[in-house]
């Protein structure tokens, strides 16, 4: 199974995909990581384990994801030969012409328990509502903000003392784990 990793910031969901390859508990390879932010420290991840990377030429825009750049990603996706696109931790909406072309073959990684809290900084949302549970979901990308059919999602209980930081960090270590089962989930389903 081939997959294209999207992402805008650290990567460690990336790095979580591969190593679980590298330890062979998932059986695929990154063929291609493609981020907006050119400084994004998931290329510089990227590049020493000799994965090809580019990046997405936003023409500009703070937050959209202009429908040629999406054309230009569908293509470079398609040129690497992904089979499975997993977006982590990248910042724009994914829509058309990039959702037609990989149909119910787009993954998000995103901190909460879905559908609550979608949107930024979702496990600092769960805490400031005071919330007892926070978590992480992985899901289908469909044309909505964190919408789209569940495939695994875990909780992770919201401790007396914690804070935004804090969450974060033990929401990001069932991530971790999450991400690489949902996309073996996926791949024995549809591939
Ligand atoms: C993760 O918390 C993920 O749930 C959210 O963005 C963050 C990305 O982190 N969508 P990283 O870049 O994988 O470290």
């Amino acid at each position: 199974m081939v997959l294209g990793v999207l992402g805008s910031g650290s990567g460690s969901n990336m790095q979580a995909i591969l190593d679980a390859i590298e330890e062979g508990t998932l059986d695929a390879r990154i063929g291609l990581v493609l981020s907006d932010n050119p400084d994004a420290f998931i290329l510089k991840r990227a590049e020493k384990h000799g994965i090809e990377t580019g990046i997405i030429d936003c023409r500009g825009f703070k937050t959209k994801f202009p429908e040629e750049a999406q054309a230009e990603t569908a293509l470079r996706l398609q040129e690497a030969g992904v089979e499975l696109v997993c977006l982590a931790g990248f910042l724009r909406l994914v829509k058309w012409p990039l959702l037609d072309v990989f149909p119910q073959r787009i993954l998000n990684i995103h901190p909460s328990l879905l559908p609550a809290f979608p949107g930024l900084e979702s496990w600092k949302q769960a805490l400031d509502a005071g919330e007892r549970e926070a978590g992480c979901t992985v899901h289908f990308v469909d044309e909505g903000m964190d919408t789209g059919p569940i495939i695994l999602q875990e909780s992770v209980p919201i401790l007396s003392d914690d804070t935004a930081e804090t969450l974060h960090a033990r929401i990001q270590v069932i991530e971790h784990r999450l991400y690489p089962a949902a996309i073996r989930k996926v791949g024995r389903a549809v591939l």
